[in-house]
């Protein structure tokens, strides 16, 4: 089974590190030797860290795009529409894709689940939402006989890190971004984690999936936490709560809310204790009531625990393309009237 990886930064080399530490185990779950036959980055002579085996490195997309033997490529580089056209062509092959990228996903996954789903081919995206935690899995698979009808979350690490840092080691903002950027949960730019981009891309992807609906993103408000300060935390852990940023949706069977915002939690709320790069996914559903998920939402295995677990569900079912989800209908998006909390 011969494998291309698309990007070897902190999520790829992740994978390298999974496919190698497991490397027994996966094996016997998928039946053969998964071998990584192919590494495209942009730069060739960069040094990895990681044993990349017998893998062709390469800068040139064309040589893999024009490869017969590839049979899963997994997309871990980032990257909009050039990655997006990249993707539908493997897909228009037949060939199944893995992304953790959230970013091109909550814009343009409906467009790519329709190549997937005409060319027998499976998308699979559990790494994209909330790191390690197997949300995905969970709502399609876990939960499918539910109605679900709020989903709620700490969805992105790098901003929990920094408010954790402020309000339990008295760190100032700079600092504690600083050292989420070192430790590699934030983004190549981390504009898009501190002004809740990120969480935005995230909690549309859980909606889409919770709900069964099109999401339009830019239907979406958002507020991050730049302009969050010492003092701000303070006067919160005085009057006991603490601040989160938090997605959020609801869907009542016509309409949709849906924010991302910073709030003020109490100290008692279950997603309180969820510290430092760790994200949590609350789910209600009809039957079950309500859920939680608890994981890491960031970080290289932690991360490529979640894309090879897609891997090994997609070549277990070898010929046969896992169908996700994919919705007809789009999401009335009601103006925000989520309540803190
Ligand atoms: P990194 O920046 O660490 O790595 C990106 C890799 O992709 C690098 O190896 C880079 O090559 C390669 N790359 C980027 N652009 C191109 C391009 N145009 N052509 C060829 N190669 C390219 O990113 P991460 O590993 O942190 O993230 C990867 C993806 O996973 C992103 O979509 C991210 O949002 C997502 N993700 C990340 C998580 C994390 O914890 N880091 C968690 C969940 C999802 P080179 O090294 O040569 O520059
Ligand atoms: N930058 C993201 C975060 C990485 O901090 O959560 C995981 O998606």
């Amino acid at each position: 089974m011969n494998l291309a990886i698309l990007g070897m930064g902190t999520v790829g080399c992740g994978v390298m590190e999974v496919l190698s530490m497991n490397r027994e185990k996966i094996t016997g779950l998928i039946g053969e030797e998964i071998t990584v036959s192919h590494v495209f980055v942009s730069n060739v002579d960069k040094e990895r860290g990681v044993d990349l085996g017998e893998a062709i490195v390469t800068d040139d997309i064309d040589s893999l795009l024009n490869s017969d033997e590839i049979d899963a490529v997994i997309e871990v580089m980032g990257g909009m529409e050039t990655t997006r056209d990249v993707l539908r062509k493997f897909l228009e092959k037949g060939i199944h894709v893995i992304s953790a990228n959230k970013d091109m996903l909550a814009k343009y996954i409906d467009e790519l689940a329709l190549v997937a789903e005409n060319n027998g081919a499976s998308l699979l995206y559990e790494a994209s939402i909330a790191g390690g935690i197997p949300i995905v899995n969970a709502i399609e698979h876990g939960l499918n006989a539910n109605r679900i009808h709020k989903v709620m979350g700490i969805l992105n690490g790098t901003t929990n890190y920094i408010l954790s840092k402020m309000t339990k080691d008295g760190w100032d903002y700079a600092r504690a971004l600083d050292e989420a950027k070192e430790k590699g949960y934030a983004e190549a730019d981390p504009t898009n984690d501190v002004d809740g981009i990120d969480a935005k891309r995230k909690i549309v992807l859980l909606s889409r999936l919770a709900y069964g609906l099109k999401v339009d993103i830019d239907e979406v408000p958002v507020a991050g936490i730049r302009d969050v300060s010492l003092k701000d935390i303070e006067n919160a852990m005085t009057a006991g709560f603490k601040l989160k940023l938090v997605g959020k949706s609801e869907f009542d069977g016509a309409g949709m809310s849906i924010e991302v915002a910073p709030v003020l939690l109490p100290d008692d709320h279950q997603l309180s204790s969820v510290e430092y790069e760790k994200n949590a996914v609350y789910v209600m559903g009809n039957a079950v009531g309500e859920t939680m998920f608890y994981g890491p939402g960031a970080g290289g295995p932690e991360t490529a625990s979640a894309v090879v677990s897609d891997l090994i569900n997609c070549m277990r079912n070898r010929g046969v393309a896992q169908r996700s989800a994919r919705p007809e209908q789009s999401a009335h998006i009601k103006v925000s009237n989520v309540e803190s909390g």
